[in-house]
């Protein structure tokens, strides 16, 4: 797999064909970014730990009866998934306002969100994944009625046993991003559910345990990001130094 180029390099991951043309492998990698890549960094051991919480979220969702495209774990930082058709969206499940919701709309940051709010974005870098509404998702052809209504179940689903297994750990999960993709008619989730990817907050102290320590200089990010994956994996103390 070294020697091959990658067939997707995204800012964190990348993705490689394998034998089986149903399986891919996919790697996380130590980069990390923000503001569409106007800040960038490599941390060595980062990809492992979102490889990691993503493995973990995966086999969660998996045990409560959301298909994923998670197979198995191939070595610390990098899984076999199903090779899936990516629906070009990011599903971002809000439960308490946060980072883009506060800086566009006059909401005061720590609002909680009753019923959640689900904010669905067209996945395009170069236009700032612009936020979209069903109509011009319908308008577009990117998915139909159907499919859109299922999505958003999923997504509501999906916050329900993530925010109440991180609960269990003291964590609040105040938003997070979420990709598609079809395996024939199946909707199953793809792409990665970690840190990179989702906002959470200590319980007691609101503290972040997430990318905006990375995005705004809040403190050291791997070690936020390894004491993080500490607390969500059970049973499993996070001894590496690296
Ligand atoms: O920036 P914003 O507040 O819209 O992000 C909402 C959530 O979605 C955050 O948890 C963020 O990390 C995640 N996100 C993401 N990838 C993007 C945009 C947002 O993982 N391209």
């Amino acid at each position: 797999m070294e020697n091959e180029s990658p067939i997707y390099s995204g800012k964190a991951k990348s993705l490689y064909r394998t034998a089986n043309p149903g399986e891919m492998l996919m790697k996380f990698r130590d980069d990390i970014t923000a503001f569409d890549g106007g800040k960038k960094d490599t941390l060595s051991g980062k990809g492992s730990r979102n490889a990691a919480v993503s493995s973990y979220f995966f086999r969660l969702l998996e045990k409560n009866g959301i298909r994923t495209h998670f197979l198995r774990m191939e070595s610390e930082n990098t899984m076999i998934v199903r090779a899936l058709r990516m629906i070009p969206l990011e599903v971002i499940v809000r439960n308490i306002a946060a980072g883009s919701l506060v800086r566009n709309y006059p909401f005061k940051e720590g609002t909680v969100l009753k019923p959640p709010v689900i904010v669905i974005d067209f996945k395009d870098d170069t236009k700032h994944d612009p936020m979209l509404n069903d109509d011009i998702i319908l308008a577009l052809g990117v998915l139909d009625r159907a499919s859109l209504t299922r999505l958003k179940q999923f997504a509501r689903r999906i916050n329900t046993v993530l925010s109440r297994d991180l609960k269990k750990k003291g964590i609040k999960l105040v938003d997070f991003k979420l990709e598609f993709g079809f395996a024939g008619e199946d909707i199953l989730v793809g792409d990665e559910i970690s840190m990179d990817s989702m906002r959470l907050w200590d319980e007691k102290t609101n503290e972040s345990l997430d990318k905006d320590v990375y995005r705004f200089d809040k403190g050291d990010v791997l070690s936020t990001y390894r004491s993080v994956t500490g607390r969500i994996l059970p049973c499993e103390n996070d001894h590496r130094n690296t």
